[in-house]
Parts: C-alpha cells; structure tokens; sequence
C-alpha cells in the first residue's frame, strides 16, 4: 500500500458529514479562529440524514388548538424511552427543539407551511398531548423530505463558514492514549494515501449500524464505524441491546415508509382487512410507540394474519387522496411507483418491520464529551453526537422525530462545547508511530487467504436477523453471540480481491464489515445479558420490565480475547416516576 502519509493540524475534526456532524461544525466555525475540518466517507449531502422523511419534533403548537409544551414532549419521550432515557438530557432535548428548529427556519429551510404561513406539524408516533391524552400534531416537516432539507441546509451554513470537507476519507483509526484523543487516521479513497488528522477535539457522528441485519432501512454506508474504532481502544458502549426495529418498510426491501403516513391517517391492516392496532394499542392505535407497532405485526403474521400468509401487512393509505399524498407524502408515493409498482393512492403498500436506528453507542454527556466509564469521567478532547451516541434521550425505544432533533441539539452542544475546549488546549503530542496499527489492519485485510467479506457479512445478517430481532430468548441469543465469535475470528483472515491502491472499495467494504461485526457483538452480548423486557429489548424468556435490578444503563468494553466486561450507570429520574407503558 502507499507509504505516503499526510499530515494534517486541525483545531477541530468531525468525522461523518450526516445532520449532527454538520451541525456541530457550523457552530465550530462560527466560533472566532477555531479551523474546522469535516472528514466524510461521502458526499455530505448524500448522507443518511437525508433519507429521514417525516419530520423534527418540536413542541411549536402550531397545529393543535390545545397548543403544546415541551413538558409534554419530555413526558411523551421518557414514556417512550420505557424510562430508561436520562430525564436531564431529555429535558434539554425538549426544552431545546423549539430553538433550533426555529434556528433552522432561519438559515433558510423550506418547512411545509401551514395556511397561516406557521411551520406545518403532524401526527408522529407516541407524541400526544397533555401527558398521553391523545394524539399530537408535534412533528415539523417539509412533505417528507425533512432529512434532506435538513442536510442541505446545513451544508450550506457550513460553506458559508469555511468549514473545510475531506470528502471519500474513511477513517480507521482513533489516536487515544490515556483518556487524552490526539487526532484520527483516515485513508483517502481515491488515492489510498493515509492522512492523519491531529486535532484538539474530535467529534464521531458516523452514524447508525443497521446494516448488521438483513432487512434495513439504512443505507450501505451505515456501518458502526466510530464505535468500532472506539471500543477497540478500549473504552465504553453504552446501551447496544436496544435496537430500533421500525414497524413499516417495503416488504422485502427494508426502505423506509415513513411514520408520517400513518401521521396523516394511514392504517395498518392484516389480511382479514382488519385495524390491528385498535387491539393493541387502544388509545393511540397505528400511532402508539415503533416498538409496540413492530411487535404488533410480527404477532399477526405469526398467527397467521399476514397478507396472503406472507411476513407482511398492509399500510393502507388510499383514503387520503392523491392530493394529500401528493403534496404531503410525495417520495414515499415515488418509492412506491418506482420499487414496487405501487400507486398508493390506488392501492396499500405492502409492510414489513425495518432495523432502523440503535438507541445506544458511545456514550456521552450532554455536551457530546465522550465517557471513558460508567462513572462519568470523561475522555479529554473526545466527542460523538447523532446516532453512533448515547446521551441517553431514548434509553429502550426512541420516539420518531426525536432522531433529527437529537442530531440537531446535541451536534449543536457539541460544536459549542468543543470550540470553547479547542480555544483553550494545545495540540497533545501524537503517539510515536501514529499510522502503525491502522497499516496493519489495512494489511491484513490485503493479504487475506480467507472468506470473501460477503460470505461473512451474510452470516452475519442471518444470525443477527434470526435472533436479535423483535424477539429474543436466551438459547438464540447464545447462538448468535457464539456465531459472530466465529466470525470475528474468520474475519482475520477476510480476504479481497481487489489489491490496488485507488478507489479500492473492496478494501473499504471489507474493513467496514470489520466494524458491523464489532457492533453485531456488543449488541448480542448486551442483548443476553439484560434478562428483563424493555422497549425494543423484547425477551421471550424474560417477559415484563423489571425495574428492581435493571433501571440502568448497560456500559460494555472489549478486552483481552473478545472477553466482554459489564458495568452499569443507573437512569437519572427527575420528573417522571416510571410506570406501566399503556398506549
Ligand atoms: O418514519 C419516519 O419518518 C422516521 C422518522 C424517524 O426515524 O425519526
């Protein structure tokens, strides 16, 4: 591979350019004589922030003639969470919507629009009014391409602030030394050549890692990089067991339908014709929390109820209009016509539950400071917003809308925190050979004789899908977690085909499955480990929450011979006492 290294000094570096990296480097920048870099393995904008559809929540009470308060939305998101969501930061999430939306609209994103020119809001899972009375108009959206405005928008903020991209650099390697982070190495895809980025600060926003199972909405390039590369160096994940299964995709294809469907009126029915969720969920019916909706279809189809005896249901939406579709709902129409030759307007769309989104990750405090422990201290210089974080603001199931939000009040907390941390640090010197070990990963990956990568990405998916899905019980989660042992240990040998230096995608692909088998183990082993039910953690064997032992948080490290070893950090509880979830 090439010997050439190159050598960058930066104030402050963000590795994913998705919604919470660019956030976080528009209010870096905006921060006198702070020189921000942001490495992304992709176009920014065509991150996967851009896929989210339906909408931001934010108690702006536009659309409700009761109004609405972030107090609701608080109670609404621990409720949601199954009360494992750290109270303190929820509050701030909520607190905090209402600005930074607004804040949005000012930089220029094009909202729907109300007839009285107001932010347009409708109906989202599990949001409700006045403490879960009934249903709530609490979602900001623009038709349902929310994501991507957002993703422009910001984009064009950062431009405007001299942000500087290093598009197409994966990055492989964090420099940590005793809780101290130096910089990060990255490997330009097109050239091959290895950069090592030295930075004051640096901000992980990679993502999610959907891409463990067979059936995602998540895009290709969802890969658990930065936990990956964090756990490796041994410190925390925080929370993996609780993976969000999303209730409607494209049967077969995993793509997103977005919630905002059922938010306009859509429902859900099996193949008796009938409203399932009225059963489930009687108050909010088709609109109760994702994890209770998946669970719900999984249950009809195993009894039988799925359409034609098939694995899906119908999401039925003919009874909007074309209108209203049109203008509201306007890609997932477009999804439908061009994937599956659907015309929603005419006809239902067939559904399946997704893997979506994963509550847990590297856990952080609200400034986005990255734990080295379950005590709380902190790594120095080391942050994570978005997705590959854990604030926790979802603890056991995470709202929708609250995704968006979280990448935008957390990725803005932590550009602030770390502006303020970089104007105040020198740069630590770098470890003595700072490329060493990402060389010798690369290079094993070159110089394998083993499986192909797809050989062992397709196990991989089948076990996680079979076992650490909807439902779990212990003889399937210890064959999962002894199948992805085996699999790490083949994955040394993983073997390419594709040995040159430019636009090697095979060498990329192949070390990004490195990374999903690291997050595939921790949520495996987290999964076996937690022997209760909450939120997206379904235990067949272990049925009903148990609030006595486990109202904590799950703090995992990798050690010596992919030994796991535990810690826990009890949820905070300011407001809201926990109780039975009923919807
Ligand atoms: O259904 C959706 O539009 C997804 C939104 C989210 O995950 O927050």
């Amino acid at each position: 591979m090439s010997t050439r290294v190159e050598l960058h000094r930066l104030d402050a570096v963000v590795v994913g350019g998705g919604g919470a990296g660019l956030a976080a480097a528009v209010y870096l920048a905006r921060q006198p004589g702070i020189r921000t870099g942001v490495i992304s393995k992709l176009y920014p904008t065509r991150s996967h922030t851009g896929t989210a559809q339906g909408g931001v929540g934010a108690a702006l009470g536009n659309c409700d003639p009761e109004g609405d308060s972030w107090e609701w939305h608080m109670f609404d998101t621990v409720k949601g969470s199954d009360y494992l969501a750290d109270q303190d930061a929820v509050e701030i999430l909520c607190r905090e919507a209402i600005e930074v939306v607004y804040e949005l609209e000012h930089m220029g994103l094009p909202f729907s629009r109300t007839v009285d020119g107001r932010i347009a809001q409708r109906r989202f899972g599990g949001h409700a009014l006045n403490f879960g009375e009934k249903p709530s108009r609490r979602a900001c959206y623009a038709a349902d391409r929310t994501g991507h405005m957002i993703l422009q928008t910001l984009y064009q903020q950062c431009i405007r602030q001299n942000v500087e991209f290093y598009d197409e650099y994966q990055v492989v390697d964090l420099l940590v030394e005793e809780n101290c982070c130096k910089g990060v190495v990255a490997i330009e895809i097109a050239t091959g050549v290895l950069h090592v980025f030295q930075a004051k600060a640096v901000l992980f926003a990679t993502g999610g890692w959907g891409r463990m199972f067979e059936i995602t909405s998540n895009a290709v390039t969802l890969t658990g990089d930065a936990p990956a590369l964090v756990w490796r160096r041994g410190l925390p994940l925080e929370d993996m067991e609780f993976f969000q299964i999303h209730p409607t995709g494209i049967y077969k294809l995993g793509i997103l339908i977005t919630e905002g469907v059922r938010g306009e009126g859509g429902v859900l029915r099996n193949s008796e014709g009938e409203r399932f969720m009225e059963v489930y969920a009687p108050t909010m019916k088709d609109l109760a929390s994702r994890d209770v909706v998946s669970r719900a279809i999984y249950l009809e189809v195993k009894q039988g109820r799925g359409i034609g005896g098939k694995a899906y249901v119908n999401l039925d939406a003919t009874h909007l209009g074309r209108e209203l579709i049109e203008e509201k709902l306007p890609d997932v129409a477009d999804f439908c016509r061009t994937y599956i030759g659907i015309d929603p307007a005419i006809d239902p769309m067939p559904v399946q539950p997704t893997a979506h989104y994963a509550m847990g990750g590297l856990p952080t405090d609200p400034d986005g400071r990255l734990l080295a422990d379950a005590d709380g201290s902190i790594v120095d210089g080391l942050y994570a917003a978005g997705e590959c974080a854990c604030v926790s603001v979802h603890g056991a199931n995470r709202l929708g809308t609250n995704s968006l939000l979280d990448l935008l009040v957390f990725g803005r907390r932590a550009g602030l925190h770390m502006g303020v941390f970089a104007a105040g640090s020198d740069y630590a010197a770098l470890p003595d050979d700072p490329t060493g070990p990402a060389i010798e990963a690369l290079e094993r990956i070159r110089n394998g004789k083993g499986d192909r990568a797809v050989v062992i990405r397709d196990e991989m998916q089948a076990a996680m899908t079979e076992h650490v899905s909807v439902f779990r019980e212990e003889p399937g989660l210890a064959e999962a977690v002894a199948k992805i042992e085996e699999l790490r240990q083949r994955f040394r040998g993983v073997k390419i085909d594709d040995t040159s230096e430019k636009f090697n995608l095979d060498l990329v692909e192949a070390f990004e499955l490195g990374c999903l088998l690291d997050c595939a183990y921790a949520t495996a082993t987290a999964a076996r480990n937690r022997t209760e039910s909450r939120g997206a953690h379904y235990r067949e064997d272990f049925q009903g929450r148990n609030d006595q032992e486990w109202l904590k948080h799950t703090f995992q490290k990798l050690r010596e011979g992919d030994k796991v070893e535990f810690s826990y950090r009890q949820a905070t509880i300011t407001r809201f006492e926990p109780k039975e979830r009923v919807y």
